[in-house]
């Protein structure tokens, strides 16, 4: 039976992955540092595909290498062999500019955004190269194209070294498996989720300005909407060093196109 790991899936993105990946008729193990909304996601996951397949919660702080460890060997346990690694978990910047950074905001984001990628990377390649095959899929965001705005700085620094990183790292594997471990990038676009709002892991509220929400509605999406797309090409694919992109520039350049016929309000009080 398939297995997929998804780190940082107790809500948003990787709890949509997740729910999408059980559909589908893997066994899924969610991971998460908050532990609440990890028991409130493995009930909901509980409830999708039951008969044929199951989900386990794992709690996981990616800033900690025995704990990502620990998350590989502990759904080496419950499901045998795992196929499919995300490395999901991500934090925003504060929406400052990089001079008004505390040391451990700075910290923060490279240690959960890039250091947590390399840790899952480093440990899922270490155990799929040992039984021969597996993927890793790696969560690209806004810089990993080289975009650059004020207050994204540090995020952006993050991911751009994410892509860069998952790139090498592809190189690497085709030396050293031979491609067999596909080690892959995931460009989900702009997602309407907690994230946009909170930074500092929840502890600081983003108040997004006008132009930034107008932009958000146009280009953005519910992550159910993006799993739908994403999700079954994740499972498709076989390649080594693939990008998996949502938000394509001619998605993008439809989406301005159709603007002022298709008003989307995600942000209307409710
Ligand atoms: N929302 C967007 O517009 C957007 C766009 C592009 C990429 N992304 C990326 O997608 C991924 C998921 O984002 P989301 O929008 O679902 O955000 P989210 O904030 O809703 O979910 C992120 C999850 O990661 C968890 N997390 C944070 N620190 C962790 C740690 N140290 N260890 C384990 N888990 C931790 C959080 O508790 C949370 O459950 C992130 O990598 C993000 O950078 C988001």
């Amino acid at each position: 039976m398939k297995c997929v790991v998804i780190t940082g899936s107790a809500r948003g993105f990787g709890l949509c992955q997740a729910k999408k990946f059980k559909e589908l008729g893997f066994n899924v193990v969610i991971s998460d540092v908050n532990e609440v909304n990890l028991n409130k996601a493995l009930e909901e996951l509980n409830a999708i595909n039951n008969e044929k397949t199951k989900a386990i919660a794992v709690k996981c702080d990616v800033t900690k290498e025995s704990d990502v460890e620990n998350l590989y060997l502990e759904a080496e346990k419950a499901f045998g062999q795992v196929g499919v690694w995300i490395n999901n978990a991500g934090v925003n910047s504060p929406d400052k500019p990089v001079y008004e950074l505390t040391d451990k905001e700075v910290a923060f984001i490279l240690d959960v955004d890039l250091k947590g990628t390399i840790y899952g990377s480093k440990v899922a390649f270490k155990h799929m190269k040992e039984q021969g095959f597996g993927k890793i899929y790696n969560v690209e965001g806004y810089g990993s194209n080289d975009a650059m705005m004020l207050g994204l700085t540090m995020y952006g620094t993050a991911k751009r070294a994410v892509t860069y990183f998952t790139r090498s790292l592809a190189k690497e594997s085709e030396v050293l498996t031979k491609g067999k471990v596909a080690v892959c990038r995931l460009a989900p676009g702009i997602m309407i989720t907690d994230f946009i709002t909170h930074a500092n892991g929840d502890k600081t509220k983003i108040n997004l300005n006008e132009k930034t929400k107008k932009i958000y509605n146009i280009l953005g999406d519910y992550p159910e909407t993006i799993v739908d797309y994403v999700v079954p090409r994740m499972i498709e694919n076989t390649k080594n060093d693939k990008q998996i992109l949502w938000l394509t520039n001619r998605r993008a350049f439809g989406r301005f196109l159709t603007a002022g016929f298709k008003k989307r309000d995600f942000f209307a009080e409710k």
